[in-house]
Order: structure tokens, then sequence, then C-alpha cells
């Protein structure tokens, strides 16, 4: 025990010598030498580039050290000239080489020699480096709940600490007004407080109503202009640009509440759509803007665009006339003419719009981008129509879904996004090649509507936002999961050491349904199934065969093995063993998902018949309705001592009317 002792002992520093650190995103060339450059022994610091160096020289900066041969030096390089960000590290026991092609890069560099440090060492490497993509972004819904300046610097040094470079604001939505507007003040007199700091508990209280700051009990909050400017100081210094939104024409409650002649009605609290057949939204808008660019210096902005219901428009006399003066075809073609105004006026002032990919159609300025949340088909269109275009499908790049077992997890929106998903991710997949010029990079989104804490902000974010920015930096090819892992289990403990995040321990994940990685045999493994109800097409699973294929479904209820049903008497299927058979077990699992309107059924009906016309019932089961915070998976069954059938007949209606049915398999034993 003693000798084991000793071993370790003497063996430690000689470990952490060898030991690897963890890089991530993974370089593009890295080559491991032995040894380490001591950075508590005397050396020189030299910038021979010309450059800006702070971020090494902050690092790596000691003063009065000359009388030695060990040596720093940055230098300018031209080996990848206009490719941005790009740098080369040279780390020997004597000297450690930076050359880069511009600030950017010997940023990067700087981001990985922290990367590096194992105490007072930098471990002996090679690197060459570059990023695949320039957009490697991250938003942060700062409306739904309110996030400091505090906190958000904090989320810029996380975010730099791994190579994001864009931190887009979600400023505005019904839920809050969170910029200082000189020319406007209702904006955050009235828009940026609300009733109830919760925003479940807010939005369900219908009709919702805002406040005041002074109002006992007020939640919410906005940055002045002055907080703004210097937050977007200090990103820039970590080389992080900040792209603030201001959503139009919808999701502007708030605003309408403030200003309600900016609506078609002119009410306050009824309307999220501005009037765009008023000139005075025009107006309103573009002095916003005005002042928004005043304070971000970010060549894109960005205007939302998406989820306009246009109920009021249609109705408006000044709508209607402004679409019969412009010989509009109706309220989609109303809401392109907005946003292409609104981009025509960001472009006179040298800015480009940046949109949800509703905003997609032909005539939009030039220098437009699409940030697509819907599907890779909008990417390709927007790519077509020659736009930029920024890839964050919800499908892999909404961080407020569940990473882990929802049944494990603090509530959220719904979903599963669990970090492999998102490492997997490749968001060239479906742009032809032709197109990917258009691609300028990824986001992950974390709206906040169940996030209310900066600590529950970042555990959704974290460990995920890794995935984002190795994805980022590295592109789609040659992904490596297990190395990914390996590396941001390491990244995290040492961003924990340095300042205890509330990231998601990967340690304790669960993972996806056990379930739905087992295909399973059974009496109707194969058998036809025939349809009393259809199944809604958006969740068609692979069809009439879904519900005995033998697999079932996991924890998302989009993952193509759920079949969804919302017609008439819901489930209401029959399945064909084909021969008489002894029946003896009869089950289905069913999904709940509140917030997506899916849930449990309120009776499971089991009947079965040898000809298919005459049908004797074996079970009518009851449940009461039983609302889960979180979803949920649930088996209905029916067991007996056996019966003869050939046909099996299941019919069960949710627990609340109007909701969805969803079951993945029907397992006849
Ligand atoms: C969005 O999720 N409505 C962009
Ligand atoms: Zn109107």
């Amino acid at each position: 025990m003693k000798a084991l002792f000793l071993f370790f002992l003497c063996a430690a520093p000689a470990l952490l010598l060898h030991a690897q650190p963890s890089l991530l995103p993974r370089p593009r060339q890295c080559e491991w030498d032995k040894g380490s450059f001591r950075t508590d022994r005397p050396y020189r610091f030299e910038n021979l580039s010309g450059m800006d160096v702070r971020p090494v020289a902050n690092l790596l900066e000691r003063a009065g050290t000359t009388q030695t041969t060990r040596l720093v030096r940055c230098e300018r390089s031209t080996e990848w000239s206009g490719r941005p960000e790009a740098y080369r590290l040279h780390v020997s026991r004597d000297t450690v080489r930076i050359a880069a092609t511009d600030e950017a890069g010997f940023l990067r560099a700087a981001q990985t020699l922290r990367q590096l440090m194992l105490g007072e060492r930098l471990k002996c490497c090679r690197i060459a480096d570059f990023p695949a993509y320039s957009w490697r972004g991250l938003m942060i819904d700062v409306s739904r709940h309110f996030f400091d300046t505090d906190c958000l610097k904090r989320q810029i040094d996380l975010m730099a600490a791994v190579k994001l470079n864009r931190l887009h604001l979600h400023l505005t939505d019904a839920a809050g007004w969170r910029m200082e507007i000189k020319r406007f003040p209702r904006l955050t007199e009235i828009g940026a407080w609300r009733t109830d700091s919760l925003w479940k508990t807010w939005w369900n209280d219908t009709p919702r109503h805002y406040a005041s700051a002074q109002t006992p009990g007020a939640y919410g909050g906005f940055y002045t202009q002055q907080e703004l400017r210097e937050l977007v100081e200090y990103a820039a210094q970590r080389g992080i640009t900040v792209v603030p939104e201001i959503e139009m024409p919808a999701h502007s409650e708030e605003v309408l509440t403030a200003y309600p002649e900016l609506s078609c009605t002119h009410e306050p609290y009824k309307q999220a759509d501005f009037c765009p057949g008023s000139e005075a939204t025009f107006q309103f808008l573009q002095e916003v803007l005005v002042e928004v660019m005043q304070v971000f210096p970010s060549a894109y902005i960005h205007l939302g665009g998406d989820e306009a219901g246009k109920a009021s428009w249609a109705d408006c006399p000044r709508c209607r006339q402004r679409m019969r003066q412009l010989g509009l075809h109706g309220v989609d073609e109303l809401q392109h003419y907005f946003m292409q105004r609104m981009a025509r006026f960001l472009e006179q002032h040298g800015r480009h719009m940046l949109a949800w990919d509703e905003v997609t159609a032909p005539g939009l300025p030039e220098g437009t981008a699409i940030m697509v949340w819907r599907d890779a088909s909008t990417a390709c269109q927007a790519a077509r129509l020659g736009y930029e275009v920024v890839m964050s499908p919800g499908a892999f790049c909404y961080l407020d879904s569940y990473q882990d077992a929802p049944p494990s997890q603090p509530e959220a929106i719904g979903g599963y996004l669990p970090l492999a998903k998102i490492y997997g991710f490749a968001p060239s997949q479906g742009l032809p090649d032709s197109l990917r010029s258009r691609l300028l990079g990824l986001q992950g989104n974390l709206w906040t509507e169940y996030v209310p804490t900066q600590h529950q902000l970042e555990y959704m974010l974290y460990p995920r936002a890794l995935a984002l920015a190795e994805t980022g930096w590295r592109g789609d090819e040659s992904k490596d999961w297990t190395d990914f892992r390996r590396r941001a289990t390491g990244v995290m403990k040492r961003l924990d050491e340095q300042s205890r995040t509330g990231a998601f321990d990967l340690r304790t994940e669960q993972g996806e349904r056990r379930e739905a990685g087992i295909r399973i045999s059974h009496k109707a493994r194969g058998a036809q199934v025939s349809y009393g109800q259809p199944y809604h097409p958006r969740y068609a699973s692979t069809g009439a065969g879904a519900l005995t294929d033998g697999w079932r479904g996991g924890w998302s209820p989009s993952d193509g093995r759920w079949q969804g049903f919302i017609k008439g008497d819901r489930l209401d299927v029959t399945v064909d063993l084909g021969r008489l058979q002894t029946v003896r077990k009869v089950a289905c699992d069913f999904m709940q998902a509140c917030g997506a309107e899916i849930y449990y059924p309120a009776s499971f009906r089991v009947s079965v018949s040898s000809d298919g016309a005459h049908f004797t019932e074996l079970c009518d089961r009851k449940y009461p309705s039983q609302r889960t915070v979180q979803p949920d998976i649930r088996t209905c069954c029916w067991k007996g001592r056996g019966c003869r059938a050939r046909y099996v007949r299941i019919q069960a209606l949710p627990a609340v009317w109007g909701g969805w049915v969803f079951t993945d398999e029907v397992v006849v034993k």
C-alpha cells in the first residue's frame, strides 16, 4: 500500500506533464510534443505582428524579464491570407510562437492557449487552426425572463472559451421589451414590466397584464443604452459580436400596449401584430432602429418576422387601403412589403436585415440573411434566392428542449435534444454543393419561457453549446462522438473549476428511453392495421405499418416512431393477426406532453373478433385526467387467461378534449 502511495506521489507530476489538455473545439491540426513551456520561469514577450495582440499579452506578457533566451513571440502570418481567425501555434520547452492572419486569429490562439494551460505549464504542441463557419452563435431570449448584464457577461466569457462568436439577444417580445429607447420611453416604462415573475403563470393569466417598475410585485427590467454599449465592448474584446433582435411585425403585445395606436384596432393588450397600413408604424420602427444601430455596430440587425398571425390585417381599413394601393394579394404579401421596407431601411444605414425564415421571398435586399428555424428546405429556398443563411433548425438547435429523459428533468418546453443529437448536426446537410457558399454557419437558440434563473440558463446551455461550438469551428465532417464527449467533459470540468457553472452533469445522463432502441417481437408484428380514424400526416411515423413494426418511440414525440391522432374519436385501430390465435395480452404505450397538447387516454378499450364484423369487448378502462409537468409515457394494457381472436380493436380517447393521442405500437401477446 505504501509502495503504491509512493509510486503515485512520484508519478503524479510526470502524469500531469504528459496529460493532454481537452481542446474544444478540436483544432484542425494538432501534434503533441513531449514536455511543456513553463510560464513561471523568466521569458521575453515580443510582438512583431504590428497588430493588437492584447488577448495573448493578457495571458502571457511578463515584465522585466529580458535576460533570457526563453521567448513568447507573436508574428503576422501570410499563410492563410483572406481567412479570418486563422492562427498557428508552436509551443516548445523554450519558446511559444504564435502566428495569425488577423487580430481575431490572435484572440482564437489565446483561447487555445488557455485550454493548453495545465497549472503553470503549457503543453508542447504544434497547432494549425481556422474555423469552418464564420457564424457560430447562441441566442438568449431575454424577454421571456430577464437576465442582467452581469449574467450576460458571464455567458460571453463561457462562449468565448469555446470560440463561439455571435450572441444574438432576443430583446423584445410580448413578455417584455428590454432595451432603453430614448424616443419612446413607454416601451420600458410599461413594456418592460409584468405582473408575474414566472412566464408560465403570467402567460396563462388572461388577460395578461403589464405593470410599471413601481407596481408591487412587478417583474422585469431593461438594459440602458450605456449598459448595452458596455456589453457590446465586453463581447468585442472576446471576439463576439452582439446581434440585437427587434421583433416585427408580430410578437409585439408589449409595444402595442404601450403604444396601442400602432396596432390595427388601437386596443391595448389585444394585438400581437403592428398595423402595416399605418405610416406611424414605419416611422416608429425606423426611429427605434436608429437608436438600436447607434448602440449595436453589428452588420446584421435581426428583425424577427416569425409567426405573424396577421388576423387583424384583412379587416383593417388602413391595411386594406395599403394592399389596394400597392396591388398586394392578401396579408402574406403585405407582410413581405413590411419586411422589405424595413430591410431597405437598414441597407440605407449600411446594415443588413437578418430575420427568421418566414420572411423568405424574392425581392429582399441582396445583403439579407435568413435564420432557418424550421427545416433545410427553407434554407435551400433562401440560398437559391441569393440570401445568406444561418442554420438553427428546431430539431437540432433549440436548447429549450429537454436534454435528458424528461421525467428526470426540470420543466422545459418539450421535445428531446440530447448532446449527442446536437453533435450529430451538420448545417450543410440538405443544401446542394452549389448553395453551400451561402451558409454563414449555425446557431443554438435558448428561448426562456421555462428558464427563470441564471442557473437554469446555464443548465440548458451547457454542455450542449459545446457541440455547436465544435461543429461551428470544425464543420460537418469527421465527427468522433467518443472523443468529443471526453473533451466536452474535460472542458466543463475546467470551466467549473474556474467558476462553478449551472451546467447539466453529463455523468447523470439517463439517455433515450430504453424501449426505443429495442425491436420487440409479438403476435401483431407485421400485421395489417386498419384505421377507424386516420393518423395525422404530421405525425405519421412510417404510415400504416408503424403500429405493428416492433419499434417503439423515444422521448421526442416527433422522433418518427410515434403516431399522432387528433381527429374524431382519436385512436381507433384494428389489427388483423392473419388467423385465429390465442390472445392473452394487448398493450399500447401512450405519451403525455401537456405543452404540446398530447394527453394520456381517458379511456382504453380493447375488443376482439374472429370475423372482423362482430366484436366482443375485453375491457374499457377509464383513467382520471392526470396532467404531468414533464412529458412521460404510460402503458395501457388488457391481460386475460386467453381468448381466440383474429382481429384486435383498440380505441382510446384523450384525457383533454381537443388534445392529441400518441401511441407507438399495438403489442399483442
Ligand atoms: C421561432 O421559434 N418562432 C423563431
Ligand atoms: Zn392595419
